[in-house]
């Protein structure tokens, strides 16, 4: 956090509700001070029925930008001004920045997917076949961002099948050349496909908490398959564990976080901040209060 505000210090921020659980002020304002700019990062609790009126104030105010998080991610974009390709592409905004009197809805969600899964697993999207767990706000913004890195196959796998549906036929639409479908969340469903894929995606919340798939048998992937959960508490999930036991690379969603939130200083900033430092944030803070 910057300590030294000033009548000139510049205010980012979250919107989101709830947002006390956002870790995007801790790595945000700790990015901002070895950045040493002056500018420091806020949670605000915006209530859903509040919403329009708060990005009013926010305009009002002249914040310099802003993260958007559940539930406003959709519902924000009638109160900006423009929406950048990645962001309509999603029909998702994640990070806003003021350019004067305007409000520039942007998604760095698939940026940091994408750059987690190089990164931490050395996956390249392109011509590879991925079997995503999940259909939801999440799913869609992976699913979209992998389509446009240029997977080949994308299997979407949800508990109830209209949501997979629907994701599966618009990732086609948007993606004539990628190969996509929809199937139930099930293991009779899941095991023939097992051994095709490249990555196993999961975008679901099983996994906080300790939750786990009932009944999901990894033992059924290619050697060199990987594993990535989007979930990151507790740090090792079930899945994670279960895919270790069988030797597979695998990953959580701290990765994603720290990117989406690197993608996010840029936007507002022009400045990539120091490599490694908004992860090493998220990891410190979480290995601290779950021991
Ligand atoms: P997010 O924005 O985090 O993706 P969401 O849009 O509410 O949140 O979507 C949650 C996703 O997790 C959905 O795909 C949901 O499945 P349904 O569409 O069938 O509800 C999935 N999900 C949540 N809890 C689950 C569980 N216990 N088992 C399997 N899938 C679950």
């Amino acid at each position: 956090m910057n300590n030294t505000i000033s009548g000139k210090t510049g205010i980012l921020g979250i919107i989101g509700w709830p947002v006390e659980h956002s870790l995007s002020p801790l790595m945000q304002n700790e990015a901002l001070r070895q950045a040493g700019l002056d500018l420091a990062y806020v949670p605000f609790p915006v209530h859903p029925d509040r919403l329009a009126e708060a990005v009013r104030g926010l305009r009002a105010l002249g914040v310099c930008g802003f993260n958007v998080t559940v539930p406003h991610k959709s519902a924000v974009i009638p109160y900006l001004d423009e929406l950048t390709p990645e962001a309509e592409l999603c029909g998702a905004v994640n990070t806003v920045r003021r350019d004067g009197d305007r409000l520039i809805g942007h998604n760095t969600d698939g940026i940091g997917l994408l750059r987690s899964l190089a990164d931490d697993l050395g996956f390249d999207p392109a011509g590879r076949s991925v079997l995503v767990l999940g259909a939801g706000g999440a799913a869609r913004g992976a699913v979209l961002s992998l389509c446009a890195a240029g997977v080949s196959r994308v299997i979407v796998a949800n508990r109830t099948s209209r949501p997979g549906a629907e994701l599966a036929s618009l990732a086609s639409t948007r993606f004539p050349r990628v190969e996509a479908r929809a199937i139930s969340l099930d293991m009779v469903s899941i095991k023939p496909l097992l051994g095709q894929v490249d990555l196993l995606l999961n975008t679901t919340s099983v996994g906080m908490g300790g939750t786990s798939f009932a009944g999901l048998d990894l033992s059924l992937l290619r050697s060199a398959a990987l594993v990535y959960d989007m979930v990151y508490a507790p740090l090792q999930t079930p899945l994670l564990v279960e895919a270790k036991r069988h030797g597979l690379c695998c990953a959580n969603g701290l990765g994603m976080l720290a990117g989406q939130g690197e993608a996010a200083f840029s936007f507002w900033t022009g400045r990539i901040p120091l490599p490694g430092l908004m992860k090493g944030c998220l990891n410190g803070y979480i290995e601290a209060t779950t021991a």
